[in-house]
């Protein structure tokens, strides 16, 4: 099944729909796609069958949403955790998103016309070379697009995504971009793999089952208030040029407005090096991704090749 189905929604989508038109409508939605293995078993088909069959509403789920007017959506289809499950139920997982990444690379024309964009957010490094190539062809090619957007969490984990974003703060000290100070709960939310995107307002357990089996905890969490955070940065900021005119100062007192033009230089001077940390974290991905994605063409090219030349 194609990753967005082009066919007419039955008359009680189209009726349940307008239901819920009429109500405020979410903007992010997230999945947790489980309960297909006790899916399978009730039905009395093969763990992978229920799998498939769980990609299928998915595609099904996502035709709902654009038709919704929902922009967002970001789904849980594969944990860090899923690796440790049999070698054979890994490798149908795998197989599968090989096939769906495959066909989703065929269906550049629907995506281009819906202005669907795809992100994959998790460690690409846990998988086999070849998926990670055609997932990375995916997203460099749907990646000018921005009218909706998909999210994929594939080899994910919250807790893996918190300590990616804090060793990338580490590699923006070690590199001289961003200094220790700089590291703030606002820095780190820049440094999640969904920095891209605004938090969900809506997340749906499919088997309904309802833990958060390490999915987007720091996105859950309650956020701090805008306006705590922005205090929060002020007073680290405070701190700082309190430390650094003792060192400077030799212990002469400084007039108030002084004080405040340091504080507003130093401000400045912060943010100036964050942003220029963030467009650098933003080259790095960017580069991991081309990189990928054209080593793929190269192997495409290359198979294409031997089959002509047979
Ligand atoms: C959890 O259900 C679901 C998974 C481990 C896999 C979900 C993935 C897909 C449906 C394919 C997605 C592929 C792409 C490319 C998006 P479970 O196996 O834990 O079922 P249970 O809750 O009944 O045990």
């Amino acid at each position: 099944m194609s990753w967005i189905r082009e066919t007419e929604l039955r008359l009680i989508e189209r009726l349940t729909a307008n239901i819920l038109k009429a109500g405020p409508m979410p903007k992010h939605v997230a999945f947790i796609m489980d309960g297909n293995r006790r899916y399978a078993q009730k039905r009395h088909v093969e763990r992978q069958e229920g799998h498939t069959q769980g990609f299928d509403k998915l595609a099904e789920t996502l035709r709902w949403c654009l038709n919704l007017g929902i922009h967002e959506v970001t789904v849980y289809a594969f944990s860090i955790e899923n690796f440790k499950r049999s070698r054979e139920e890994v490798d149908g997982l795998i197989e599968l998103a090989k096939q769906k990444f495959s066909r989703l690379l065929m269906e550049q024309e629907n995506l281009e016309k819906h202005g669907v964009c795809i992100r994959v957010l998790g460690d690409l490094t846990l998988l086999p070379e070849d998926l990670q190539q055609l997932i990375a062809k995916a997203v460099v090619s749907t990646r000018a697009h921005n009218k909706c957007f998909l999210n994929v969490c594939f080899a994910y984990t919250s807790r893996h995504e918190i300590a990616n974003a804090v060793k990338e703060m580490a590699w923006g000290v070690e590199q001289g971009l961003i200094k220790s100070s700089d590291v703030s709960e606002g820095l780190l939310s820049q440094c999640l793999y969904s920095s891209n995107s605004p938090n969900p307002d809506l997340l749906i357990r499919t088997s309904g089952e309802v833990r958060l089996s390490d999915f987007l905890l720091w996105q859950k969490a309650r956020e701090l208030h805008k306006e705590s955070q922005v205090l929060q940065q002020m007073e680290a900021d405070r701190t700082c040029v309190t430390e650094l005119l003792q060192h400077r100062g030799n212990g002469k007192p400084m007039d108030a407005q002084s004080r405040q033009t340091v504080l507003l230089n130093y401000t400045a001077s912060r943010e100036e090096r964050v942003r220029c940390f963030l467009n650098a974290l933003q080259h790095k991905r960017d580069t991991f991704f081309n990189d990928l994605s054209s080593q793929a063409v190269v192997a495409l090219n290359f198979f294409f090749f031997i089959f002509t030349n047979l």
